[in-house]
């Protein structure tokens, strides 16, 4: 029987719902990296779920068990990639597939000619970040030049750099797609209330099932090869004249909320699906 290892830093429900799924099938233990010290290299597992909520301590988790030629789920490299919205940007239009219009824009000065560009109302972005948390919207050239000074007084480089993104009306409500070894699993929508413009559960969004076209399927399986992700989500908006448009990747996808809404387990999918890659 394979064993796997379940990479923790804080253990949540979709963790206890993997450890109960891989259990089926394989030796299963729950890595808490907090505790444990990874040898680089050296480990004896034949899978590992990288779970850790923080980026940094997701990717280079992945990274050592790699070294150790151990298959692991996300890639180290899918990790970093995802989450970068800038760097995961970058990936899928190299794929040619449709995200919003976005820049890269180094300073104050650059934000403001890209969003002379775009027009306004411009939402602005740090690579980094979830939940909301680093997303705002600049109604004005007055109120992006507060935004962006503010950001540059941010300690770390990564959040001083923006991603200055055109503002779609329809982004209040976006569709996230769970897609495990190249196929689409299943796709919620989460639809913004009480007056907030963002749709992140976090901020009070509710959630319903929504059906998939083929469409969709193809875009958001793409998209997942275009990060190289073996169980990523998918979050896309619905352009009244563009279709489809991809948001945002994610390499350690939440999905209590897909569950809930659903029905169908992602982690029984998964653990199903590392078991066949186990026996190539
Ligand atoms: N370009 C946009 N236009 C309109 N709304 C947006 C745009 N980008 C993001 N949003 C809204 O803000 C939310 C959070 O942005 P997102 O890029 O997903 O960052 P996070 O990683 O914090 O979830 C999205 O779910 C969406 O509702
Ligand atoms: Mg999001």
């Amino acid at each position: 029987m394979p064993t796997a290892a379940i990479v923790v830093d804080v253990v949540r429900l979709e963790e206890q719902m993997l450890l109960k799924a891989l259990g089926e099938y394989m030796n299963v233990n729950m890595v808490n990296v907090r505790s444990r010290a990874l040898e680089i290299g050296i480990d004896g597992f034949d899978a590992a779920v990288i779970r850790p909520i923080s980026m940094y301590r997701a990717a280079y988790t992945a990274a050592s068990f790699e070294a150790a030629g151990v298959f692991t789920v996300n890639s180290s490299q899918t990790i970093m990639t995802a989450g970068d919205k800038l760097l995961a940007y970058t990936q899928l239009a190299a794929a040619r597939i449709p995200i919003p219009r976005s820049f890269y824009a180094a300073d104050v000065d650059a934000a403001l000619e890209a969003a002379s560009r775009l027009g306004y109302p411009v939402v602005v972005k740090a690579p980094v970040g979830s939940w909301g948390r680093l997303v705002s919207r600049a109604d004005t050239p007055e109120e992006l030049e507060q935004l962006a000074r503010m950001r540059q007084e941010l300690p770390c480089s990564q959040t001083r750099s923006m991603i200055i993104q055109e503002y779609l009306d329809s982004g209040s409500s976006d569709i996230r797609c769970i897609v495990v070894a190249g196929t689409l699993l299943g796709c919620i929508k989460r639809v913004a209330q009480n007056g907030e413009w963002r749709s992140n559960v976090a901020l009070g969004a509710r959630t319903e099932v929504y059906k998939p076209d083929p469409v969709l399927e193809d875009i958001t399986v793409r998209a997942a090869a275009a990060v190289k992700g073996f169980f990523v989500s998918i979050d896309v908006f619905e352009d009244d004249e563009r279709g489809y448009l991809v948001n945002e990747v994610n390499g350690v996808p939440e999905f209590k909320g897909f569950y809930r809404a659903t029905g169908i387990n992602p982690a029984r999918r998964l653990a199903e699906a590392i078991l066949e890659e186990l026996k190539h």
